[in-house]
């Protein structure tokens, strides 16, 4: 299967999926958007009261916030692919549950696998938390690691920073400071050889799909 194929059949089966409770306040799956061949994934939280309306990543005012972020590191939005770890609205927008997190995890390792970026860029805890277990996002939020052959780098939720005035700038920042990251990072993998981590110790593959 292609990579447009396998991002079609994703989103075909998280539309219908019952893996976990939250299928009860899905109005409509939000299994992401973006070009198959992103060299950037953003990866949230789960889908808000206007994505699950529209089945459509960050439309509501987190996104209004996220394309301004975009604006910022010089990024175009349809440049990118967006998506979130949980497909379905939690309700009352309560944050995901482990057992939710776990049922999903499929669909998004999924779509990593078929994107295939070299860059993965999470927007809060919990997209962080899969990448960099337990890392306190007050500590590393603008910060790159590679893990394995891409790199990750760890971002505040922009409606976190929208909710609490005090995260604005240090966001703002961060994605100020992106350019300077992705010109790292393909530059570290330009002279790199597949399959091998040179600046990190090989991570324990089984580690990186624990939340
Ligand atoms: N917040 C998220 O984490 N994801 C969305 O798609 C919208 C808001
Ligand atoms: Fe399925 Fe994910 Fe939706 Fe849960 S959140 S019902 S695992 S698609």
């Amino acid at each position: 299967m292609s990579a447009e194929e396998v991002l079609a059949q994703v989103a075909k089966e998280v539309s219908v999926c019952k893996k976990c409770a939250l299928y009860h306040s899905r109005k409509n799956a939000v299994p992401g958007e973006g070009p198959a061949d992103s060299e950037i994934m953003f990866i949230g939280e789960g889908p808000g009261f206007n994505e699950n309306e529209q089945g459509r990543p960050f439309v509501g005012a987190a996104g209004t916030f996220l394309n301004e972020l975009l604006a910022e590191a010089g990024l175009k939005r349809a440049d990118v692919w967006i998506g979130n770890v949980v497909k379905c609205r939690p309700p009352a927008n309560r944050d995901p549950m482990p057992e939710e997190l776990a049922a999903c995890n499929e669909y998004l390792e999924r779509q990593i696998a078929a994107i295939n970026p070299k860059i993965i860029i999470t927007l809060g805890r919990y997209s962080m938390g899969k990448f960099m277990p337990g890392a306190k996002i007050s500590s590393v939020h603008g910060q790159m690691r590679r893990v394995g052959d891409r790199f990750v780098i760890a971002m505040f939720h922009p409606a976190a920073a929208l909710h609490q005035a005090a995260l604005k700038p240090a966001i703002l920042k961060d994605f100020g400071e992106l350019p300077k990251l992705l010109e790292q990072a393909r530059s570290a993998l330009k002279h790199s050889i597949p399959g091998q981590t040179a600046e990190e110790p090989k991570q324990d593959p089984k580690q990186l799909s624990l939340f």
